[in-house]
């Protein structure tokens, strides 16, 4: 017996056939309401047209992955895949175990497409065990999931119980290419590992087949279409009322200690009441803990005098997130040397964002953002005796500047913060900016508390500005562009949020 089925046993309570039998009785019928497709799940349509016409003759398998352990029968709340939300529609905490299937109806040489199957749980009948057994599936614990015609009505696809996805995929394995993303679902993968590789397959050859498959629908993600622009600005206004019911607190913070903590627990409300939740880890980073680039334990206290550096995005049900930074004085106003590391940042960041338009490469940001950040250090004498901004701009024998801003100024934001991990350098940081693409602009500058070759009055202030900006036509669109950005904006921004 394994270690939690023992559990299972120690607090099992009796099940006898009289209570299944009344348990299953007298319930109203379920629902016939159906909405019918959701523009969601309309969206994703479109996006598996592409797919199938790109992978002719080859089965597609993309799962949403499955539930993960937290600590013994606790698990943590479900996030779908990235490649199965944007194939499918299904974002917040949908479907645990749910696998799509792309399913080939001609051979390679020709275009018949693909029928998009969904494996997954449908909601089990009432006379069943699961439906007052099962914490983890069943409708007492978890509540109702969706029938099989519910899914079908809502994504517009077959659906089918996810008993019977192995044969489904397996039945012909040795003649038809199958792929697989394989970082959703471990297990899965194992299983069709063995499938195929019975089937006659390489476990190299399926190794490389399913990375291309991961990589070109992590490419896919990059031109996003209106609808997605759309869930991301939604995604930035509900950020906005984090970032606003967050300097409301700013006056409490010193007294409560562990402000960070209270920071992060503030923005969460917003983000679980606004949207999905957070798009990442809040970065809630008082004083020196801002030059912790991902300073995300978030246990520091928040003194007044301080810059609060809150680095934060809300995720929409749809999974789109925002990835928006402001640096505020806890104060309401920044000190001399706070203002003139800001300004710097401020005129960093509004060169990366006049660099943004299509054509440009994708590079061009960051050398834009960069160059001013070098040549602030340089007026400040920072770069070492006789460096110039062109010395410490060369890539083969400068980046003294790195020291105070060591991260890159932009990525590809989406349903991942970091959208499109997996395209390669020729698409990502080489290629050419196209409408619909959306980035974040996001320079900073970090004086370490204990950097003896920056002046004290530098020290330990860490700033980072960083808006959503979407590639247009005729140049972009920034998706954050009406938030304050200079110090004089943030001062009268925070008076103005806190009069309210
Ligand atoms: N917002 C965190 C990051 O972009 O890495
Ligand atoms: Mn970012």
């Amino acid at each position: 017996m394994s270690e939690e089925q023992q559990q299972a046993e120690n607090r099992k309570r009796p099940t006898t056939d009289e209570f299944r039998a009344f348990v299953a009785e007298d319930w109203a019928p379920r629902s016939q309401d159906r909405a019918g497709l959701t523009e969601a799940a309309a969206r994703a349509a479109v996006r598996r047209e592409a797919v199938s016409a790109a992978h002719r003759g080859e089965r597609l398998v993309i799962p949403a992955g499955g539930l993960k352990v937290r600590s013994n029968d606790s698990d943590y709340v479900f996030r779908p895949h990235s490649a199965f939300a944007h194939l499918t529609g299904l974002g917040a905490d949908r479907e645990p175990d749910a696998v799509l299937v792309m399913e080939p109806l001609g051979g390679p040489d020709d275009d018949a497409g693909h029928e998009s199957v969904l494996y997954f749980r449908p909601l089990a009948p009432r006379d069943s065990d699961e439906f007052f057994a099962d914490s983890r599936y069943g409708e007492f614990w978890v509540g109702a999931r969706p029938s099989i015609e519910d899914v079908e009505d809502e994504l517009g696809l077959t659906g089918r119980h996810v008993d019977q996805l192995e044969d489904a995929v397996g039945k012909d394995a040795g003649q038809v290419t199958v792929r697989l993303v394989r970082d959703a679902d471990r297990d899965l993968t194992a299983r069709l590992d063995t499938v195929r590789t019975q089937g006659g397959a390489e476990q190299e050859t399926l190794a490389e087949g399913d990375a291309a498959l991961a990589h070109a629908l992590s490419h896919l993600r990059m031109v996003k279409d209106d609808w997605e622009i759309e869930q991301m600005q939604a995604a930035v206004d509900a950020t906005r009322v984090g970032f606003e019911a967050v300097i409301r607190e700013l006056p409490t913070l010193a007294e409560r200690g562990r402000g960070e903590r209270w920071v992060e627990g503030m923005f969460g409300l917003h983000a679980r009441h606004q949207g999905n939740g957070v798009g990442y880890d809040s970065i809630c980073a008082a004083g020196d803990h801002a030059n912790t680039l991902h300073w995300i334990k978030n246990d520091g206290d928040v003194r007044d005098g301080d810059l609060l550096l809150l680095d934060a995005g809300v995720e929409m049900d749809s999974l789109f997130t925002a990835d928006i930074t402001r640096t505020l004085p806890v104060s309401g106003t920044f000190t001399d040397a706070q203002r003139e590391i800001h300004e710097a940042v401020v005129a960093a960041q509004a060169a990366g964002i006049a660099a943004v338009r299509p054509g440009a490469k994708f590079s061009d940001i960051h050398a834009a953002s960069i160059r001013v950040i070098a040549e602030h250090l340089h007026a400040w004498g920072l770069l070492p005796e006789g460096v110039t901004v062109e010395d410490t701009l060369d890539t083969e024998h400068g980046q003294y500047h790195r020291r105070w801003m060591v991260h890159g100024t932009s990525h590809h934001l989406g349903i991942d913060v970091h959208d499109c991990a997996l395209a390669t350098r020729e698409e990502y940081s080489d290629a050419e900016l196209l409408p619909g693409m959306v980035l974040t602009v996001e320079p900073g500058l970090y004086f370490k508390a204990d950097d003896l070759k920056v002046p004290e009055r530098f020290r330990g202030i860490g700033v980072r500005l960083e808006d959503d900006v979407v590639v247009t036509p005729d140049g972009h669109l920034n998706l954050s562009g009406g938030w304050p950005h200079a110090a004089d904006e943030i001062e009268a921004w925070i008076k103005d949020v806190q009069a309210r």
